[in-house]
């Protein structure tokens, strides 16, 4: 089977009901907190992806019993640091930045060195962003190359709580360190520029210890080591990350309608709806309900043929971190310049995405002026691609492979997007869904 998807022609008119997977940073988080929890926790709607794999493979090899049925996941867990440590272990988190990094917080008391792998990608990423933090706690790191993976991180057995400053925006890290206040004394206390919060939600469902405090740009979170965390059953919701690339196909194709069921719409995540909007978009959001602290919705999306630039607000970039690449696309077809600012988190993804998506644009026809940090798109309502585009070498970003889909959907061109399996990790079932979207063609 070839690697490779070929689409030569554009989607014709759909009016569908579809459903995504699963939330990606919340069947991470389930997984990792079931793991420290007494007993057995249930998810239903886990999203089954190599990311998600990984977290479960990671927490097997710490002993943690895992059962996967048809219908749902089990996780045996054996308590707070109830993790078996044994010598020469050596835990590969793939593709994954939020599980390589959210499992070195639960690793802070290890007694032995535990050896952290990952693919090409996630080899180029940054650790020390959650090192420096979790060294405080009185973890030990060691490198091959200076704040790299291979990484192996050897624990201490009086950890305390520490002060930090989370300045980036990032949930990873802000998520790091709330899990190791799990294993430490005293209080732990985050100032943390505003980012996903679905560490906060669970750690609150759990009735773990947390006071949050919120401010305009920063959250203040304390944290003390809870006695236990009860086992607990999670039904995961649609993941907002997968659903923005079907938002970005209807609104961009013709006389389209879409309605996406079951979707997370926490606040902190729902930046794609904010921006497109103001772009033009035709999103409504519909029953509304919450489930454990989290907004659930069912999406509807209508096709637009009027769409604007933006000069987006950098108090969204957090809440439509992952979705840019998709916005971009919207910015190509819209009229007007669009420009989007302080985005240098983008090139700290599985791959240097700001560079990709200017890249992919200009492979398009569309013109970009890209800055370290920024990008203006120049929009070209009537773009019609005729020509021939590869898209290759892009470190298997999923993200990138997903975009460059929609992209060819919508824009026209003959497409030859490489590396097919890159979409395992976070989206599997991504192109089943945009066949049955195409009538089964693609
Ligand atoms: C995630 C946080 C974000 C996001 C990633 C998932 C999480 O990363 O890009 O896909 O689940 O906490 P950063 O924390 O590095 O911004």
């Amino acid at each position: 089977m070839t690697n490779c998807l070929i689409i030569k022609k554009k989607i014709i008119n759909f009016n569908k009901k579809i459903k995504v997977s699963g939330d990606k940073s919340l069947s991470i988080r389930w997984v990792l907190l079931a793991s420290q929890a007494d007993g057995i926790s249930k998810a239903y709607n886990l999203l089954m992806s190599e990311d998600v794999l990984a977290a479960m493979d990671a927490i097997k090899k710490l002993g943690i019993k895992v059962n996967i049925s048809k219908n749902y996941c089990e996780i045996f867990g054996n308590g707070i640091n109830g993790f078996k440590f044994k010598k020469n272990l050596t835990i590969n988190a793939k593709n994954s930045g939020t599980l390589a990094r959210l499992l070195l917080g639960l690793l802070i008391k290890s007694p032995q060195k535990i050896k952290l792998t990952g693919d090409k990608s996630l080899s180029k990423r940054d650790f020390s962003r959650v090192a420096l933090p979790l060294q405080q706690f009185g973890a030990k790191f060691y490198y091959k190359i200076k704040n790299k993976l291979p990484l192996s991180i050897l624990g201490s057995q009086s950890t305390k709580g520490i002060k930090y400053l989370e300045n980036k925006g990032s949930a990873q890290c802000k998520s790091s360190v709330m899990l190791a206040a799990l294993n430490s004394s005293g209080t732990t206390s985050i100032k943390a520029k505003k980012s996903r919060n679905h560490s906060e939600l669970l750690f609150k469902y759990l009735k773990i210890p947390i006071k949050i405090k919120k401010t305009k740009e920063y959250d203040f979170i304390d944290i003390k080591k809870p006695k236990k965390i009860k086992a607990f059953n999670y039904q995961i919701p649609g993941d907002i990350s997968s659903s923005a690339f079907f938002m970005v196909l209807t609104t961009l194709s013709k006389n389209s309608r879409l309605l996406i069921k079951n979707v997370n719409i926490n606040p902190s995540r729902t930046g794609v709806i904010i921006i497109l909007k103001k772009m033009g978009a035709k999103i409504f959001l519909k029953n509304q309900r919450n489930y454990r602290g989290e907004k659930i919705a069912d999406i509807l999306i209508k096709s637009s043929n009027n769409l604007k630039a933006i000069n987006c607000p950098s108090k969204l970039n957090s809440s439509a971190i992952d979705e840019f690449l998709v916005i971009f696309l919207v910015a190509a077809k819209a009229k007007g310049i669009s420009y989007f600012k302080d985005i240098s988190e983008l090139n700290q993804k599985e791959s240097p995405r700001l560079n990709w998506g200017s890249k992919i644009l200009n492979m398009m026809g569309v013109k970009t002026k890209l800055t370290k940090d920024s990008i203006k798109i120049y929009g070209e309502p009537n773009l019609e691609i005729t020509k021939p585009i590869i898209i290759k070498n892009y470190l298997k970003d999923h993200r990138v492979f997903m975009m460059s889909t929609i992209a060819a959907l919508t824009c026209g061109g003959q497409w030859k997007i490489h590396d097919k399996d890159s979409i395992n990790s976070s989206f599997p079932s991504f192109l089943k869904i945009v066949k049955k979207i195409n009538n089964k063609s693609l």
